[in-house]
């Protein structure tokens, strides 16, 4: 099954179900990005809207693209907001978006989706305006090598979605090859002592 035709199944529960890697993240975009001004947000794989509601606090305009026609309308109906604008796209092609444009861009738990991240930071280079922020926060490296993936249960069992594996070096890498500089890396555990693998990995990375 394709990515996008999987969340559009997965979209009547990606909000209700249980779910600690969605609960995480959450935690990890607003800890992370409550110390940073913006107004203009560029959101990758938006999804349902889970993390435009908190970042409209802070905005005065956000694109959420995504390619997932279900999830989009689940954002719609939670999200009816002059300042927001949810457009259906693939990542994976080159982003109808102004250049030069957003102060800030972020992706949660979608760049394991994307096999090329190299395309993803030269789009984020182009739109993003000059000092502009690219805040990721994804599964953690380690947590992928261990076998952890995007997946939700149906009817006929579980259905796991298709990913690649992102390296820490990968990030790195392809932020720095596209003109950015880290800012921050930040490593989320379910729990306060961190004895168990770290959940997810964010970064910020500067234009
Ligand atoms: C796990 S969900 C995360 C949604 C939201 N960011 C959140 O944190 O709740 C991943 C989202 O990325 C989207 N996605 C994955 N690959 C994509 C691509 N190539 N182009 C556009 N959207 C993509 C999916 O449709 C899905 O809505």
């Amino acid at each position: 099954m394709s990515i996008a035709a999987a969340y559009n199944i997965w979209a009547n529960q990606y909000d209700t179900n249980k779910n600690r890697t969605r609960d995480l993240d959450k935690i990890s975009t607003i800890e992370t990005l409550t110390k940073y001004d913006f107004t203009r947000v560029l959101e990758l794989g938006c999804g349902t809207g889970k993390n435009t509601s908190w970042l409209l606090e802070k905005a005065d305009e956000i694109i959420g693209l995504d390619f997932s026609e279900e999830m989009l309308l689940k954002a719609k109906a939670k999200i009816n907001d002059k300042r927001v604008i949810f457009k259906r796209a693939d990542l994976t092609e080159n982003w109808d978006v102004k250049n030069n444009y957003v102060d800030l861009i972020t992706a949660s738990l979608t760049l394991e989706h994307i096999k090329d991240l190299h395309h993803i930071f030269n789009q984020a280079h182009l739109k993003l305006k000059k000092n502009g922020l690219f805040f990721i926060s994804e599964l953690h490296s380690f947590k992928q090598y261990a076998g952890s993936k995007a997946r939700y249960e149906t009817e006929n069992g579980t259905q796991e979605l298709e990913v690649y594996v992102h390296h820490i070096s990968e990030y790195l890498d392809a932020a720095k090859s596209n003109g950015f500089k880290l800012i921050e890396i930040e490593e989320w555990f379910d729990d306060a002592v961190k004895k168990e693998l770290p959940r997810l990995i964010s970064f910020v990375f500067k234009k």
